[in-house]
């Protein structure tokens, strides 16, 4: 079961204990839920839930959930609805990127091709919003469709800006935050709304969560040159490759380095490494101490979600949100 990869440490399974049977609630909701009268999309659906990942949206949703009250059948539903427009944007991103493989699998594009690919991402966001409106409550869906229109101008956002060497920090941060931490915000505050918690928790539970999701991006970015690709499950250097400059390089980059310069230049203009090496490109960053200032960074964002999370008064699902801050900034894949 993909959750069970989010890490073998104790606080890992502790917190898993917390959320197991709902999330396993949640799996059967998203099988149910991903079936249509047409068998392209029933076939991708099967294929993407069996594929795994590390589910945690639907983890956050519930944690926060039980945080401030009872996760009932609309938390099992909301966490079913964040973890398949997750899925959505995931499928839409690989047709954009190009890319080949995720989760260790080929992706659906690969697969499929890419005409089948975006229509099955649209009815799965569609399928997505159908159940949500069930649940016949506006702030939920205000909170959904606020979200993903912030999610598509992420991606919008990082098309103006793919192949661009001279991608700053402010930029490459208002990306992180519509694409990625505007999903991890959107989770806490899903939850806290159905378990009841009033504006100015729901609130403070969304800018946590926000924070995390920062943090999340950003050991992301710093995985993609530091991890292997049988662990991360996609491709090392990629992001280069796919012509995103992302944190680590826009630190090596500031050094004002011209022959590091040179080297992202020639990735970019050929899209590929073959002229110069992934290795090459590390050298260049680890030069100047790229990876360690973005996990800096990461470890400041993550500091203020363990922050905020410690307002709230001690019990177990508490301490189970500080445990994901943790593991969010330790974890390999
Ligand atoms: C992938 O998210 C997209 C990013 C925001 C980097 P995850 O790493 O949570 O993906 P899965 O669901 O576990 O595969
Ligand atoms: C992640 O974007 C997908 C979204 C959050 C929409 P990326 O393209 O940067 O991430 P990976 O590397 O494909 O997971
Ligand atoms: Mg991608
Ligand atoms: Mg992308």
């Amino acid at each position: 079961m993909g959750f069970s990869k989010l890490g073998q440490s104790l606080n890992a399974r502790e917190i898993l204990d917390l959320v197991q049977d709902d999330l396993r609630k949640v799996e059967r909701e998203i099988s149910l839920e991903s079936m249509a009268s047409v068998a392209a999309v029933t076939t991708i659906g099967k294929y993407l839930n069996s594929n795994g990942g590390k589910r945690l949206r639907p983890i956050l949703l519930l944690l926060s959930c039980k945080l401030v009250g009872e996760a009932g059948d609309s938390a099992i539903r909301m966490a079913a609805v964040v973890e398949m427009i997750h899925t959505a944007t995931l499928v839409h991103d690989d047709i954009i990127d190009v890319s080949e493989t995720r989760r260790g699998k080929p992706t659906t594009n690969a697969i499929w091709g890419n005409h089948t690919s975006v229509l099955a991402g649209d009815w799965l966001y569609m399928q997505a919003f159908q159940i949500a409106l069930r649940l016949r409550n506006f702030h939920l869906l205000d909170i959904l469709i606020s979200l993903t229109q912030a999610m598509v101008e992420g991606e919008l956002l990082q098309l103006e800006r793919i192949g661009k060497i001279g991608i700053s920090e402010a930029d490459y941060m208002e990306l992180v935050d519509r694409k990625t931490a505007s999903l991890f915000s959107a989770c806490a505050r899903l939850g806290a709304v159905v378990g009841s918690a009033d504006d100015a928790i729901e609130l403070k539970l969304g800018e946590f969560a926000w924070n995390l999701g920062v943090a999340f991006q950003l050991i992301d970015d710093v995985l993609d040159f530091t991890a292997r690709e049988t662990v991360l499950g996609k491709p090392v250097g990629n992001d280069l490759r796919e012509g995103k400059v992302t944190l680590p390089l826009i630190y090596a980059l500031e050094s004002g380095d011209s022959e590091g310069r040179q080297m992202v230049e020639t990735v970019l203009r050929d899209s590929n490494y073959e002229k110069v090496s992934v290795k090459d490109i590390r050298k260049f960053i680890d030069r100047h101490d790229g990876i360690a200032r973005a996990r800096q960074r990461a470890q400041d964002f993550a500091g203020k979600a363990r922050a905020i999370i410690n307002e709230f008064p001690d019990s177990p699902y508490q301490r189970a949100l500080a445990d994901v801050t943790d593991l969010v900034t330790d974890r390999d894949h």
